[in-house]
């Protein structure tokens, strides 16, 4: 489907759930982003579940966002229960602002929903020139090194940096093994996840999308990695006033309450200390790829010139929709 046939179904599907003419665009703009750079999980595979969501009264589509500037650089946003991508949107602007001002922002998020990909947002503050980090929490799927609970969520670490290009640096990784958005995907397609990324809930390693879901995902690299999920669970979840310790509910199956997600973005210009931070990264990044390569490898690739091949290849491409899809598409443009 070309991409702005789908953008105006989107919008006229957010629009029909309740959402504001400008809120409806960011949302189907997001979506639209996620399937570009290859990120189904984190895509049209979530529309169902954003429209039950609203129709269930636990994502608010006519939020009253509280925007508290604690400091020029400081500021404290209450989203009220919005869809992320729309805290997150102004999450992001607030953060730029703050920074183009001061040299730094920080901006911290609550009562906000899943807002797809950290990266997208972090991309938006490099292309105005600044460092950033984001963190969100997310329903749990891991759990403490050694638990047989889920408590944490696959947690995103964002950093990203400008470069001497126009392919900006972006770090954007989960804290599991594999997204959990990818084994929705396959247990909805009834796909096989590959082994020695989740344990069944009795604690017996699966590559059963729908046991996978049901267990506990494993970190990346061990204890570190549910370290690094701890830390996002504290930055965006205990310090922001969100959900966290495993309060977060999941979307797809928890109808109890709103989930009350939290973000923390950090912003601040690359010129704060070196003056010279193009000329820098610039031999920063020209000297790294220039190393000795091991066998099958042409190439080092920083974080995020993957995923801008596969945007610029996937821009001029129509846009694929699998027959799941195709079909909650057809009956939310319906109910
Ligand atoms: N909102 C949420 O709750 C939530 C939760 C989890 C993940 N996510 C999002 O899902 C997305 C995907 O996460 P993921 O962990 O599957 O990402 P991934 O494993 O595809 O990539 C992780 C990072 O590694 C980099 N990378 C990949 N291949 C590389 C290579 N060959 N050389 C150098 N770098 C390379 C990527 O550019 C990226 O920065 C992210 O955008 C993340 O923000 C969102």
């Amino acid at each position: 489907m070309k991409k702005t046939k789908l953008k105006t179904i989107l919008k006229k599907i957010f629009l029909k759930y309740g959402l504001s003419n400008s809120h409806s665009s960011i949302c189907s703009n997001a979506l639209i982003n996620a399937e570009l750079v290859g990120a189904y999980g984190h895509g049209l595979s979530r529309l169902k579940m954003y429209c039950d969501r609203i129709k269930k009264k636990l994502i608010n589509p006519k939020p009253k966002i509280k925007i508290k500037n604690i400091s020029s650089s400081i500021v404290h946003i209450d989203a009220n229960n919005s869809i992320g991508f729309v805290a997150a949107d102004i999450g992001i602007k607030k953060a730029i602002q703050c920074a183009k001002k001061t040299g730094i922002g920080l901006v911290a998020i609550k009562n906000s929903g899943h807002y797809g990909l950290s990266g997208y947002y972090a991309e938006k503050a490099v292309k105005k020139n600044l460092i950033t980090m984001i963190y969100t929490n997310a329903p749990p799927a891991i759990p403490p090194h050694g638990g047989l609970k889920s408590l944490f969520g696959t947690n995103p670490i964002c950093f990203g940096s400008p470069t001497n290009s126009k392919i900006p640096f972006i770090l954007d990784t989960s804290i599991s093994k594999i997204n959990r958005g990818k084994i929705r995907v396959a247990a909805r397609n009834n796909k096989k996840i590959p082994a020695g990324v989740a344990l069944d809930k009795n604690g017996k390693p699966t590559t059963n999308a729908k046991k996978a879901l049901e267990g506990v995902q494993l970190p990346i690299a061990g204890y570190r990695g549910s370290g690094l999920a701890w830390m996002v669970d504290i930055l965006s979840g205990v310090l922001t006033g969100g959900n966290h310790a495993g309060r977060v509910k999941d979307p797809f199956d928890d109808f109890s309450g709103p989930q009350n997600i939290g973000h923390l973005i950090i912003t601040f210009k690359s010129n704060l200390f070196a003056k010279n931070f193009k000329k820098r990264i610039k031999d920063n990044i020209k000297t790294i790829k220039r190393i000795p390569k091991i066998k099958g490898t042409k190439k080092i690739l920083y974080p995020g010139e993957n995923k801008f091949s596969r945007f610029k290849k996937n821009s001029n491409k129509d846009i694929l929709i699998n027959k799941n899809i195709y079909s909650d598409i057809k009956s939310l443009l319906k109910n």
